[in-house]
């Protein structure tokens, strides 16, 4: 027998930004690979065991995964932005302008990674963490130390955790105990550090190595232009920075450097690619900036929760005008910078978020549906760290990056109106009626939900929970 496996049941997701897609009675089938071989609609259960025979005989019936009523398939979360040292301190420091955390917060707290003995011990924590709230993908900073994000690229892989890694680079304007020696030394740890990951997985089939300039404040022009050169040596290498993210960021920024906006410096530097992720762009004053990103193909990493906790103001990322111009858009969670690492919970954040947008605007921008910030947290996110062709959605060809969602309360009640308890577990998910349709119960775990209603999550194929 083959080590292939299969769904069936009702699948949800997001192939376009407009709406979400509910397949029912379907059947989808990975290989032993994790690439789905197979989706076919409109299988009742009755029908499963016959259709299995004629079109996939080489699959048992047992390893077809009957999903209960009420539950579905769903891609796994795309966390665009996630630093992966800051996961010991979420939710710490907020309400401290950004530069002030950082100082006062972050440094001292990532500086801690220095040690291999404590990055392993935080670090698996940080990936379980992660997986069981169904982030299946996501694009990591790490710490300035070599030695520590090679542990965190090598764990990433052993976990199964599909992942962009990268040593954070930094050489200025940081406390001695927390900064790289000198341009020389970040680039020549960084490069240690790329021939780490593909020695660890030569085909990027499930962790990659990113560049990644703290930001500009952090990084001489030496290290930017270095880093610059290494990316056009290295055209497939993803780059990822914070961009835009605050008043009293950008101030900073632009008095250390000619350019008089960060979209005409990280450009300057070679750093704007199809391939970048630009973390926040929460203040974009002119077009001349959505221009630059637009032509050189940068995708957006939204973090709402970040964005309104730290940094000092409500800063409400215009992502309906990314959106109107095609650029691409996915979810983050910042980790540290807000008070959760959950893909869920910055999705009930990008819709508040755009309601604020909305009413700033006088209703010009008009707010995010639920099915666009789906979109964003899945196929959109995948997109932007350059895997939309690979995962994201269910298509034949894919990857199985997948969560299986179950919400824990299920009352019905008998025909003289006594309740009935079809389902009672752990959690606190609105709960589910009989007769509700699956667009409400899908509605109902992503706005009320956690993940206690993961019940289980596989990337590529492979069961990472439950
Ligand atoms: N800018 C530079 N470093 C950081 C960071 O760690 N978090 C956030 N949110 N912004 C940054
Ligand atoms: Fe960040």
């Amino acid at each position: 027998m083959s080590g292939d496996q299969g769904f069936h049941g009702t699948l949800i997701h997001s192939p376009s930004p407009e709406a979400i897609t509910i397949l029912e009675d379907t059947l989808i089938i990975v290989s032993d690979r994790g690439v789905i071989t197979r989706c076919d609609a409109n299988i009742s259960r009755d029908t499963l065991d016959r259709h299995l025979a004629q079109y996939a005989p080489h699959i048992q019936s047992t390893a077809v995964k009957r999903l209960p009523t009420y539950s579905f398939l769903t891609p796994g979360f795309v966390d665009t932005h996630n630093h992966a040292p800051q996961y010991p301190q979420r939710g710490l420091g907020q309400g401290l302008h950004i530069l002030d955390w950082l100082s006062q917060l972050t440094f001292p707290n990532e500086a801690k990674f220095a040690s291999p003995t404590y990055a392993h011990r935080m670090y698996s924590r940080a990936i379980d963490t992660f997986l069981q709230q169904g982030t299946t993908t996501a694009s990591y900073y790490g710490s300035l130390h070599g030695e520590a994000t090679k542990i965190l690229a090598t764990l990433c892989h052993a976990k199964g955790q599909r992942a962009l890694v990268g040593k954070c680079n930094m050489n200025r304007n940081s406390p001695a105990y927390y900064s790289d020696a000198s341009a020389t030394e970040s680039l020549t740890v960084t490069e240690d550090f790329l021939s780490h990951v593909h020695a660890l997985d030569p085909g990027g089939d499930l962790v990659r190595p990113i560049l990644t300039p703290r930001f500009a404040i952090s990084c001489t022009d030496d290290l930017l232009t270095g880093l610059g050169h290494l990316a056009e040596a290295n055209p497939d290498l993803p780059i990822q920075t914070h961009f835009n993210e605050a008043q009293q960021e950008i101030d900073a920024t632009l008095s250390l450097f000619p350019a008089s906006n960060e979209a005409d410096l990280y450009d300057h530097f070679r750093l704007l690619t199809p391939r970048t992720i630009l973390a926040h762009c929460t203040i974009m004053d002119t077009e001349h900036e959505y221009d630059v990103l637009k032509g050189r193909g940068c995708g957006v990493a939204h973090c709402p929760i970040a964005n309104t906790t730290i940094g000092g103001g409500f800063m409400a990322a215009p992502i309906r005008r990314f959106l109107d111009r095609g650029i691409n858009v996915g979810l983050g969670t910042d980790s540290g910078g807000g008070f959760s690492s959950s893909i869920l919970d910055a999705i009930r954040q990008a819709i508040v978020v755009s309601n604020a947008r909305e009413a700033q605007s006088d209703g010009n921008e008009k707010s995010l549906s639920l099915d666009e910030v789906f979109y964003l947290a899945t196929l959109g996110g995948a997109k932007v760290c350059g895997l939309g062709e690979k995962i994201g959605s269910f298509e034949v060809g894919k990857e199985l990056d997948a969560m299986i969602v179950r919400p824990n309360l299920v009352l019905g009640e008998d025909s003289e109106g006594k309740e009935q308890v079809l389902r009672d577990d752990d959690g606190v998910m609105t709960p589910v009626e009989v007769g509700d349709d699956i667009r409400t119960v899908w509605e109902k775990w992503l706005v009320s939900g956690n993940d206690k209603n993961i019940a289980e999550v596989y990337v590529k194929g492979r069961r990472v929970k439950g």
